[in-house]
């Protein structure tokens, strides 16, 4: 049913390239193009309470993170680097937090280093899906650091930040994290906090602690969802190989009468924010019904598409697709459980991850080897 409909979808999209007039809400037309004017965000003001927190707490550089790892992940023989596991410590098999979203330092910044770093940063959502973290994880020595995510609620407090977190973008000083049915909240790097030990959350006493993580990151800003239809806001990621870059954000479903839609927005390099008009309304360029079942991240490059989908137990699967032609799935390319994808043109590297537990890698992998039809 999956690839059918995939194949379906790419043929609609050869033959009939108009998109005016059909409904943005349902994909049940064998036109899958839908305009990308539809799709809308508005930019909510930034919250002040960052500003006023900053003045109280201690600043440290992305670059600090990345010095400060106090985990390591390991390379296992097929080439994939697994999550710590120790008798008293365990990201690769704990129930409790789920890695979701992948991001680098290669869509942070044009030449792919930042602060003299070359790393990941992946995204978790705790099991309640209550409090979300990330991770730096630094390449060289595939050490890394977990810090929270904090909504900053009061001008002297913070606290947790409730998303489920499924994927995450790494853009200028900020890191861009889907909200599942809200839109996407953005975090500023520019001030990550260092605070004290302790298992609260906030400001306890004369003390700021953060679940026992050393470091903060406050959410600065976030894009409304602003159409007058819903759209699941699955996983994201950056193009960067386009003259105007391009944000692409996707839908997950299991249930093929329901739109499972890929929609990208236009990136202002010289803001780091959507290009927007004078109302903060971004609508974007581009939207497609790709309706592939169980699509768990996507990100273009060089003008095609991988799409990465989860098969329960089974391995996961990878799309490759070209606009106009029929999608390739290259079975079995990922271990079960694939989640969030990322793309780094320097060397033409496509980055994912898993989440399952006992599963869990990062999987960096040679994008010139995915095929396309
Ligand atoms: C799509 O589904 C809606 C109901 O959700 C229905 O009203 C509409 O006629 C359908 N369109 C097509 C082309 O099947
Ligand atoms: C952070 O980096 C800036 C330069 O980008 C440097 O001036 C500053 O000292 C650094 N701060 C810390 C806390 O390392």
């Amino acid at each position: 049913m999956k690839f059918a409909s995939t194949l379906f979808a790419a043929a609609a999209a050869l033959l009939v390239p108009g998109s005016l007039g059909a409904d943005p809400s349902k994909c049940n037309t064998s036109n899958k193009v839908r305009d990308g004017a539809d799709f809308v965000f508005v930019e909510q003001k930034d919250n002040p309470n960052v500003a006023s927190l900053a003045k109280i707490l201690k600043r440290v550089n992305v670059s600090d993170v990345f010095d400060d790892g106090n985990h390591k992940m390991t390379k296992d023989s097929a080439g994939r680097l697994r999550w710590e596991a120790t008798a008293d410590f365990n990201d690769f098999k704990t129930k409790k937090w789920i890695p979701q979203g992948i991001s680098s330092t290669a869509d942070a910044v044009e030449g792919g280093t930042y602060e003299g770093k070359d790393g990941w940063i992946v995204s978790w959502h705790r099991d309640d899906d209550k409090s979300a973290r990330v991770t730096f994880v630094d390449k060289s020595n595939n050490k890394y650091r977990h810090a929270l995510l904090v909504y900053p609620h009061a001008k002297d407090n913070f606290r947790e930040a409730p998303i489920h977190a499924g994927g995450v973008m790494w853009y200028g000083d900020k890191l861009w994290v889907v909200d599942t049915k809200n839109g996407i909240r953005v975090f500023d790097l520019a001030n990550i906090w260092q605070v004290s030990t302790g298992d609260a959350v906030g400001k306890s006493g004369s003390k700021y602690t953060a679940a026992g993580y050393k470091y903060v990151i406050p959410q600065i800003r976030w894009y409304k969802w602003s159409s007058d239809f819903s759209f699941r806001f699955s996983f994201l990621a950056l193009d960067r190989t386009e003259k105007e870059h391009t944000v692409v954000v996707g839908e997950y479903q299991t249930d093929d009468s329901l739109p499972m839609r890929l929609v990208k927005w236009a990136l202002d390099e010289s803001t780091g924010r959507l290009k927007m008009d004078s109302k903060k309304t971004a609508k974007a360029k581009w939207a497609y019904c790709a309706q592939i079942l169980q699509m768990q991240g996507a990100v273009s490059a060089n003008g095609k598409f991988y799409i990465s989908t989860s098969n329960g137990n089974k391995k996961g699967d990878l799309f490759g697709w070209v606009p106009g032609k029929y999608a390739k799935n290259n079975v079995g390319f990922y271990p079960p459980h694939p989640e969030d994808l990322s793309f780094d043109k320097r060397k033409n590297r496509l980055y994912g991850l898993t989440e399952g537990a006992g599963e869990r890698y990062i999987i960096n992998s040679d994008a010139t080897k995915v095929k396309f039809s």
